[in-house]
């Protein structure tokens, strides 16, 4: 089970996390300044949107992980490249359902670890990414055909 780990390898995990939140922060930073074509004014906007979010979640993981005694990565997991809007979207698509996978797991060794708080807070991060998931989705539908 995914929940039987200490403490230490629980700030490891939270640590990898942070990176994957320092990558996506730059992921819908780059990909607003990039995106292209008929939609960009919208997706734009989309993208600029979310990274309030995923700078909220760094910074919650960063302070955490220093209360626990840890030392918070400053190294971000690579940014997927992508070209078309059409492949900016597959790459935010790929990246929030990780990081929706990523929490609920998370959370469920945070309370395994009776870490109450943390398993909250960690439960309200997967349902952020899950709805940035969603809405990915529901935009990339308007591709299917392309
Ligand atoms: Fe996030
Ligand atoms: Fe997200």
């Amino acid at each position: 089970m995914p929940a039987n780990i200490t403490q230490d390898q629980l700030v490891d995990a939270l640590n990898e996390d942070l990176a994957f939140e320092l990558s996506s922060m730059i992921q819908y930073l780059t990909y607003a300044a990039k995106v292209s074509g008929p939609s960009r004014p919208e997706l734009k906007t989309f993208f600029e949107a979310e990274i309030p979010d995923e700078t909220g979640h760094a910074q919650y993981l960063a302070g955490k992980i220093v209360a626990l005694g840890g030392e918070p990565t400053t190294t971000p997991k690579p940014v997927a490249r992508a070209v078309s809007a059409k492949e900016m979207l597959q790459a935010i698509l790929a990246a929030e359902t990780d990081a929706h996978d990523r929490y609920a797991k998370r959370s469920a060794q945070a309370e395994a670890l009776g870490m109450k708080g943390l398993q909250v807070q960690l439960e309200d991060m997967a349902r952020d990414e899950s709805e940035h998931r969603d809405e990915t989705l529901r935009i990339l539908r308007r591709w299917e055909d392309d």
